[in-house]
């Protein structure tokens, strides 16, 4: 059976490398005599295999040791309650700010806006989220618990080029959909966190790296699973880790580490981004839908201008090995996720569809 070039949001393509590896050892990990699924958490076994791929992560993205590095369940959605949660405690602030640049920022904001108050710094909801906003200094809160970004919008393909400066207020952000795509300076940041389903692995692991001054007041409310400190003392271990999940992240990260690194697939992402976007401005039928400086180089999203030409294209498309390509239902169009495991000859294939649907569809 052929793969085919899958372009989801997330979960999305993993590298065929991992994928191999993974069957390889399907049945028998090491020398343990039984699948990864099948051990026990607390095995000697297991244990090599969770704390090798913290290590490669360390490695990997240059965290410094003060931060904990943690492998957590309940998907991104839950350090939108997590966060608050555990950082509004501290020093007894109770406010946070928020810049909403799409769908997960504003969820991130009303759920937070439960446990403390939400200081919304900027939105751009008014263009449909299609650009990051100038961030006003005079409007951030110099007393809040922290300042809460969305590193790259999934949904309208933006992301941020640099970073607001908080002063000494901690800056979290939610890298969910570009996390080891580019080089980030972890110590700029008090607080990461990512659902590993884009670019880091399979769903059902999320990875949070939190400085350690961060760690340890949570407000009394807390359950004791949305905890950091529990889950850090514990080294994610206070319960069953996503054990599998865990496992395919430490697969992905070796065939990271074996390509380059980080920088290495920053200069990947950047031609690949670039082959797409180069297309979208010379073409005549599709456009980019973000304004240029803030264009995301994990998410892609354009349009012919046409309802119906959009639905035509989809269709075509998944015909000939293009899969996923329909835009999120709230904004449509369409939308071609590259994360870092789409190969650059995904990408050069799409856009020669494109062009050979751009030929066949002129509008005169
Ligand atoms: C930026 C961002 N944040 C949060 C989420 C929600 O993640 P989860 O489904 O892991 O809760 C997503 C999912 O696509 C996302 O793209």
């Amino acid at each position: 059976m052929k793969r085919v070039y899958n372009f989801s949001a997330g979960p999305s393509m993993l590298p065929e490398a991992a994928l191999k590896k993974a069957a390889e050892e399907m049945l028998c990990h090491g020398n343990s005599g039984m699948s990864v699924m099948e051990m026990s958490h607390r095995s000697k076994s297991y244990e090599a295999i969770i704390q090798g791929a913290e290590a490669l992560l360390r490695e990997l993205m240059d965290i410094p040791d003060n931060y904990k590095v943690l492998f957590l369940q309940g998907g991104a959605s839950s350090q939108f309650a997590m966060v608050p949660l555990n950082l509004m405690g501290k020093r007894k602030k109770t406010s946070a700010d928020y810049v909403i640049t799409g769908q997960w920022a504003k969820k991130a904001a009303q759920e937070a806006a439960r446990f403390g108050k939400v200081n919304k710094v900027a939105s751009s909801e008014d263009k449909v989220y299609n650009y990051i906003p100038e961030l006003d200094k005079s409007k951030f809160d110099p007393d809040a618990a922290y300042f809460h970004i969305t590193s790259n919008n999934t949904i309208y393909g933006t992301r941020y080029t640099t970073l607001p400066d908080t002063g000494s207020v901690p800056l979290v952000s939610d890298m969910s959909s570009c996390i080891l795509s580019e080089v980030v300076d972890v110590t700029k940041f008090g607080l990461i966190y990512a659902g590993a389903q884009k670019n880091m692995g399979p769903a059902g692991v999320t990875v949070v790296i939190i400085r350690d001054d961060l760690i340890g007041d949570a407000l009394e409310i807390t359950p004791t699973m949305f905890r950091y400190d529990i889950h850090a003392e514990n080294g994610s271990m206070y319960n069953t880790p996503p054990t599998y999940s865990v496992y395919m992240l430490g697969l992905v990260l070796e065939w990271l580490k074996s390509i380059g690194g980080i920088p290495a697939m920053q200069k990947i992402n950047e031609e690949k981004a670039k082959i797409l976007y180069d297309f979208l401005d010379s073409s005549s039928l599709f456009k980019g839908t973000v304004v240029k400086k803030d264009r995301s180089l994990m998410n892609i999203p354009f349009v012919t201008g046409s309802e119906e030409l959009d639905a035509k294209f989809v269709r075509e498309a998944k015909e000939r090995g293009f899969e996923n390509l329909k835009g999120h239902r709230t904004v449509g169009g369409m939308r071609a996720s590259i994360y870092n495991a789409m190969p650059k000859e995904g990408v050069v294939a799409l856009v020669e569809f494109m062009k050979e649907f751009e030929r066949m569809n002129k509008i005169v």
